[in-house]
């Protein structure tokens, strides 16, 4: 069944809690939380208290942090103990990312491994084995609301070719115009902050979804 996760950078920052809840109570599998650090993307957001206050406030909801920044390693254990479920890093960092992937399973958290549009699937071939998750970004990281990029289409196609059997998330401009497609190309998990958060009908959306073959 395909995964949503609503990226809670699209939520009411006054009224987070009620927002989650609106998600919840709409049947979500996943919560998305972006943390930037305003270096590796042009924007600031969040921290590892916020992931620790969702934690605590929702202790069943999986939560899947999505860390945009430079020098992730300083805040593996840190994102780790807050209540990640999945810690996903990106591969334009540079330096030993399969080092840090591992680091990431050896806490018992789902590693995840992101690219940018303007990174090829071949880019990280060698770093398939240590990923629970590939995040595929459908848009330049950095901001909520962008046009997603129908050429990535491409790259969850070349993943699977390549012979990758983890999970397949899509990130950025994903919405109920584009969802289909995206599961035709093998997508388990569907980050969804615009189209989800600012729905009126959070749950039909999500039941549809969930109905994709
Ligand atoms: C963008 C973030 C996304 C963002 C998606 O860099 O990684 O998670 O919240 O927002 P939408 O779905 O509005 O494109
Ligand atoms: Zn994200």
């Amino acid at each position: 069944m395909l995964k949503v996760a609503p990226s809670i950078l699209a939520a009411d920052m006054l009224n987070m809690e009620r927002d989650v809840q609106r998600m919840i109570d709409a049947g979500t599998d996943w919560l998305h939380v972006d943390i930037m650090d305003a270096h590796f993307v042009p924007n600031l957001s969040y921290s590892p208290a916020l992931v620790e206050a969702l934690h605590v406030r929702f202790p069943a909801l999986p939560l899947d942090v999505h860390l945009m920044m430079d020098n992730p390693e300083k805040y593996i254990d840190v994102f780790c103990d807050a209540g990640a479920s999945v810690l996903t890093i990106h591969a334009e960092i540079g330096g030993d990312v399969a080092a840090l992937l591992r680091r990431i399973r050896a806490r018992g958290v789902m590693a995840g491994l992101s690219v940018k549009p303007g990174t090829p699937a071949e880019a990280i071939r060698h770093l398939l084995p240590e990923a629970d998750m590939v995040l595929v970004m459908t848009v330049e990281p950095g901001f909520g609301g962008q046009k997603f990029n129908a050429d990535m289409l491409g790259k969850l196609d070349d993943l699977r070719k390549m012979g990758y059997t983890g999970l397949l998330e899509a990130d950025g401009g994903v919405s109920m115009k584009n969802i289909a497609d995206l599961r035709a190309h093998g997508l388990d998990v569907a980050v969804m902050g615009t189209a989800m958060l600012r729905s009126q009908t959070p749950a039909e959306d999500m039941t549809s979804i969930h109905a994709l073959a």
